[in-house]
């Protein structure tokens, strides 16, 4: 088992049976959403799911996971998802791909958030090692991006091939670089004003525990 499994393993042996369990996206969310079908299988939890995303729509549904649609809850037991970087202050930066709308709205209507990362996510201040995604409403896009450069933001569309990257639910997307100076508490703040925004990738104020796995043995780290 790698670490990545561990951890994803470490965090399903917590879920209990009558809880709605959000799924986050990436290959970490991916090893927990196969380790809870296995727990469902063999310890018969009844749980119910949400996903973050169509790919972990899918692969809940392969794996037989009982499924509610985002628009049926009202909120959820608990979240597990991956991260891009996780700061001092658990701040996140997510979204390297393209759900994190819908990745804030379950991490935030959740009762709590587990975050599943090995040492490499870690980081000293938000945007370390990731431009910062901002989606943005496609007409809109260079007035947030003056709107970025008034408060520091180097921000580019990203693309795709020859053309633009397009979010599942159709936002252009900015990566932005901002001077290391500023904390990602922060910016979230800043970006959370900017109007045109869909949403962006720093997720602060949100995380309950990150678990870290690291050569076969997994830490805690608590809100
Ligand atoms: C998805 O949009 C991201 O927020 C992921 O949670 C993040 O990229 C972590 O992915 P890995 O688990 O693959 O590192």
């Amino acid at each position: 088992m790698n670490d990545k499994q561990l951890v994803a393993e470490h965090a399903a042996q917590r879920i209990e049976s009558g809880m709605l369990v959000g799924l986050g996206t990436g290959s970490t969310a991916n090893f927990f959403i196969e380790a809870l079908a296995r727990r469902q299988q063999d310890d018969h939890l009844r749980i119910e799911v949400v996903a973050s995303s169509v790919v972990s729509t899918l692969k809940a549904r392969q794996l037989g996971l009982k499924l509610r649609s985002m628009e049926h809850i009202s909120g959820l037991d608990v979240y597990v998802d991956g991260a891009d970087e996780v700061a001092p202050d658990l701040t996140l930066l997510k979204g390297r791909g393209s759900d994190l709308v819908r990745e804030k709205l379950l991490a935030k209507a959740s009762q709590v958030f587990w975050v599943l990362i090995d040492p490499s996510k870690h980081v000293k201040r938000i945007g370390q090692n990731f431009p910062i995604p901002i989606e943005v409403m496609p007409f809109a896009w260079q007035l947030v991006q003056r709107s970025l450069d008034g408060i520091g933001g180097a921000a580019k569309l990203r693309a795709n091939g020859d053309g633009l990257f397009v979010t599942s639910y159709g936002s252009l997307v900015l990566d932005t670089g901002f001077d290391p100076g500023v904390d990602g508490k922060t910016l979230n703040t800043q970006l959370n004003a900017i109007p045109g925004i869909v949403e962006h990738g720093i997720f602060a104020d949100l995380t309950s525990a990150v678990f870290c796995a690291q050569d076969g043995e997994v830490s805690e780290i608590l809100a």
